[in-house]
């Protein structure tokens, strides 16, 4: 039977956030519609994720739960990087799985359900030449922050990742398409573009590069925040830190993975910079944006990390004090050049550090939110909030904004930072600005 309702649910890294997104655009376009919450759908899409061990697993657990106790399922499409990496393999390790579509192959999807009605069982896993993009619909509705990938893939190969297995070669869409679909996210209601790139600051078009492609998005009408992410230390140009200090709507955040503070650990991750490098980069930003926020992630335990390592990576939080980072623990990804060294890190170590590590990044984030009490801030609003009359938004420093308001989400008001919690701030209202 055909299906009329789909569900997708996107795991990991907000690339696939995006594809979701176009992917539920496609069907919608093929006549299908999104089913409403709480109800089954006939279509289940399992966008994943396989940048961590559990990630993977939780999704064929994910895909397991879907059979109902009376033994009906819905059509099942294990789509994403899990659906790249295991390609047919998926299908053996759980029957459940009707579709097997990869990152790249997403466009191929309404004609993958079509077969998988009649009781086909397809993979799609191809990386073609041809731009997906090209056969996807025009964007028609937006959120009032929206993402917009222009580069995707990646070729710097750091030693624990999966990234450049899943995703390809680093490839970049044409200046034309993007200026082109972040006019038609704005004219769906966008206020802010988020642009999307495992390493977005490789973003390429002949001698254009994401500075320029900044400076021609900061000119569309309408559009008021530009944001990026993730970038890569390699590909931190002049030019990108020079527009951080010229291009009004591009906002003061940055981030930019460091992974580690011990040069040695760096070394053996295959990352090209070093922490001198890492650091010579932010004070030529602070020096072009002075508020500047900055972001990064980090790893734990990778292969050979002594505690003298992890206590570098502690100093580096210190001297940079992130306004927020991501940590994770190693884990070791079959086929990738780390997790066949030796020395592996035993659970108990890794914990501990994670745990330290995030109690330090913590503090720094409280620490930097208290820093701007006082500050009179534009909140993009994006939802509401739990108590009658909040709403949520955010700051241009990308933190969380808690604020009494009878703005809608996509309005800006104008908001004087009251409170600083861990996670979040609280904004009041001075006037609401023309949206
Ligand atoms: N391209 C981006 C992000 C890649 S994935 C970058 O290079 O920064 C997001 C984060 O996941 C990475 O920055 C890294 O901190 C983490 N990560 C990637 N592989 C991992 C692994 N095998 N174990 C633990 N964390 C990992
Ligand atoms: Fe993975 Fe490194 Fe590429 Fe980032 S730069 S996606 S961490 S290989
Ligand atoms: Fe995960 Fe793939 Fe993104 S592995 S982090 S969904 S690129």
């Amino acid at each position: 039977m055909t299906p009329k309702t789909f569900k997708i649910k996107s795991f990991g890294c907000q690339m696939n956030v995006y594809d979701g997104e176009r992917m539920a655009e496609l069907l919608g376009q093929h006549g299908m519609s999104a089913a409403a919450d709480g109800d089954d759908a006939d279509l289940v899409v399992l966008n994943t994720c396989h940048i961590r061990e559990k990630a993977a697993d939780k999704a064929y657990s994910d895909v397991g739960r879907l059979r109902r106790e009376d033994g009906w399922k819905p059509l099942i499409a294990l789509a994403g990087c899990v659906a790249q990496a295991e390609g047919g393999e998926a299908k053996r390790r759980s029957a459940l799985i009707d579709i097997v579509v990869g990152p790249q192959a997403y466009h191929r999807l309404p004609e993958m359900v079509a077969q998988a009605s009649r009781g086909a069982r397809p993979v799609d896993t191809e990386m073609p030449a041809i731009s997906k993009f090209d056969a996807l619909p025009a964007r028609l509705r937006a959120a009032p922050s929206a993402f917009l990938t222009v580069q995707e893939g990646c070729d710097k190969f750091c030693t624990y990742c999966v990234v450049p297995y899943t995703r390809g070669a680093e490839i970049s869409r044409p200046w034309d398409d993007i200026v082109a679909e972040a006019r038609a996210l704005v004219g769906a209601g966008a206020r802010e573009i988020v642009l999307l790139g495992q390493n977005v600051n490789a973003w390429a078009d002949g001698q254009r590069g994401l500075a320029d492609l900044i400076r021609a998005l900061a000119r569309i009408d309408g559009l008021r925040r530009i944001r990026y992410t993730t970038s890569h230390p390699a590909d931190m140009n002049d030019a990108l830190i020079a527009a951080h200090g010229e291009v009004h709507k591009l906002m003061p955040y940055l981030h930019l993975p460091v992974q580690s503070g011990s040069n040695r650990i760096l070394k053996a991750m295959n990352r090209s910079h070093t922490t001198d490098t890492y650091l010579a980069i932010l004070d030529k930003m602070r020096a072009a944006r002075p508020d500047i926020a900055v972001s990064g992630d980090f790893i734990v335990g990778f292969p050979g990390e002594t505690e003298e390592d992890f206590e570098a990576t502690l100093q580096i939080v210190d001297t940079v004090c992130y306004s927020s980072a991501y940590s994770f623990k190693y884990s070791p990804r079959p086929g990738t050049p780390a997790a066949t060294m030796e020395d592996q890190i035993p659970r108990e170590i890794m914990d501990d550090r994670l745990q330290r590590l995030q109690a330090r990044i913590n503090a720094h984030q409280l620490a930097f939110n208290r820093s701007k009490m006082g500050e009179q801030v534009e909140v993009l609003i994006e939802r509401k909030g739990k108590l009658p009359g909040q709403m949520i938004g955010r700051s241009p420093w990308l933190q969380s904004v808690h604020v009494e308001t009878a703005a809608e989400p996509g309005d800006i008001v104008n908001a004087t930072l009251i409170a600083a919690g861990p996670n979040s701030m609280t904004g009041a209202e001075r006037q609401q600005v023309a949206a």
